[in-house]
């Protein structure tokens, strides 16, 4: 099943274990385009062609112009997958594509990609849940780490779309502790950039200009802080950033720019690290798993270890690469499903919560 060559220890390893499940996943759910090739928890490949800079200009994603994006890159981005993985589509076992929630234009590319790709292949295509995809991306493998269990736990998922706590039981068995009341984390850093005048993606960015500054120079608002729910806010918080603008102008020093970058992290920070103990300790968990494109914030991967360390509990970050948008996740959760006996099944659905009872019945 596995002719895959590569010569480090971690391949030999990898190689030596002839039970392994090798998926072929598509990512289509927004302005990503991926495929990747996933050996169990191993990453072989995962190809990214990124659409930010044609979004960059409208200042967010437009989803028609996602879609056609979609079209242009898949075939090319599938290839080079197979190519970086060095390997051929009889070293597949299954196929598995992001089935939602995302957008309905952009998912149709991948479904229907895969679809192609699962009869003309004679392979079982499993679709996965966006967020279960991020779930896992902590677990990833590569030539950089070992791969690690996936066991229950509690996730703090922080994207440009979702800001949410789950009680990870099993695999497909989420419980939802609590999400955002309105802008994500994601969508907060985006704004504010905005504001800013810093551009699009904003988290990238403010997460840079942040580290020049004194996050103690203004002090934001952090919302339910001090709430004893697994709730979030952030609009409150984009005001407040508004409001200073408004009384102070947009600054006029790169030093009063990085003090307001710091400072509104800071305020983000805060909040996402205390309700994230918080969740750990309700549960009497041991382990927080940080995911999701905001888990790429420094500020936050520094906050979230210090507290693990004060608290006691064992914090795991998603590896930077694996922390936006990617194929390797999707491809590593389908691989997870497979090993436990999850029906393959696939059908677009574009908001499909992450405790829907479907993705757990299909055992
Ligand atoms: O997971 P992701 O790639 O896509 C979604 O599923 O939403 O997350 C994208 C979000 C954007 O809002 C972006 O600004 C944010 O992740 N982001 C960051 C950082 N890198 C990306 N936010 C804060 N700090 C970062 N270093
Ligand atoms: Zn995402």
């Amino acid at each position: 099943m596995i002719n895959h060559h590569k010569s480090s220890p971690l391949a030999l390893e990898r190689e030596a274990n002839d039970t392994n499940t090798r998926v072929l996943a598509i990512e289509s759910s927004c302005d990503e385009t991926s495929c990747a090739v996933v050996n169990d928890l191993w990453v072989e490949s995962n190809v990214i062609a990124s659409q930010v800079q044609t979004h960059a200009k409208f200042g967010g994603i437009v989803p028609e112009i996602a879609s056609r994006y979609h079209l242009d890159a898949i075939v090319p981005v599938v290839r080079e997958a197979l190519e970086q993985a060095n390997v051929t589509f009889d070293a597949i076992d299954a196929i598995a594509v992001t089935h939602g929630p995302g957008l309905a234009g952009a998912l149709l590319v991948g479904i229907q990609m895969a679809r192609g790709l699962a009869l003309a292949l004679d392979k079982p295509l499993y679709g996965i849940h966006h967020l279960e995809g991020h779930l896992v991306s902590a677990c990833l493998g590569d030539e950089q780490q070992h791969p690690i269990l996936f066991e229950p736990h509690i996730a703090l998922v922080v994207s440009g779309g979702h800001t949410e706590l789950i009680e990870v039981k099993k695999l497909g068995q989420y419980r939802i502790l609590g999400a955002t009341r309105d802008d994500a984390a994601g969508e907060a850093f985006d704004k504010v950039a905005k504001m800013l005048g810093l551009g699009y993606p904003g988290g990238p960015v403010i997460d840079r200009l942040a580290e020049a500054g004194d996050s103690q120079a203004f002090e934001f608002p952090r919302a339910m802080l001090r709430q004893q729910n697994f709730e979030f806010s952030f609009s409150g918080l984009k005001t407040a950033v508004a409001m200073h603008l408004d009384q102070h102008g947009q600054p006029q020093s790169h030093q009063h720019l990085c003090d307001i970058c710091a400072a509104f992290q800071a305020a983000v920070v805060d909040v996402l690290v205390n309700k994230a103990c918080m969740a750990v300790k309700k549960t009497k968990s041991q382990s927080l798993h940080v995911v999701g494109g905001v888990a790429a914030n420094s500020g936050l991967r520094a906050g979230v270890m210090a507290a693990a360390q004060i608290h006691n509990f064992t914090a795991t970050m998603a590896p930077l690469r694996y922390c936006g948008d990617n194929a390797a996740m999707i491809a590593g959760a389908a691989a997870l499903r497979i090993k436990a006996g999850f029906y393959p099944l696939v059908e677009m659905q574009p908001s499909i919560p992450l405790d829907d009872p479907s993705l757990w019945l299909s055992q």
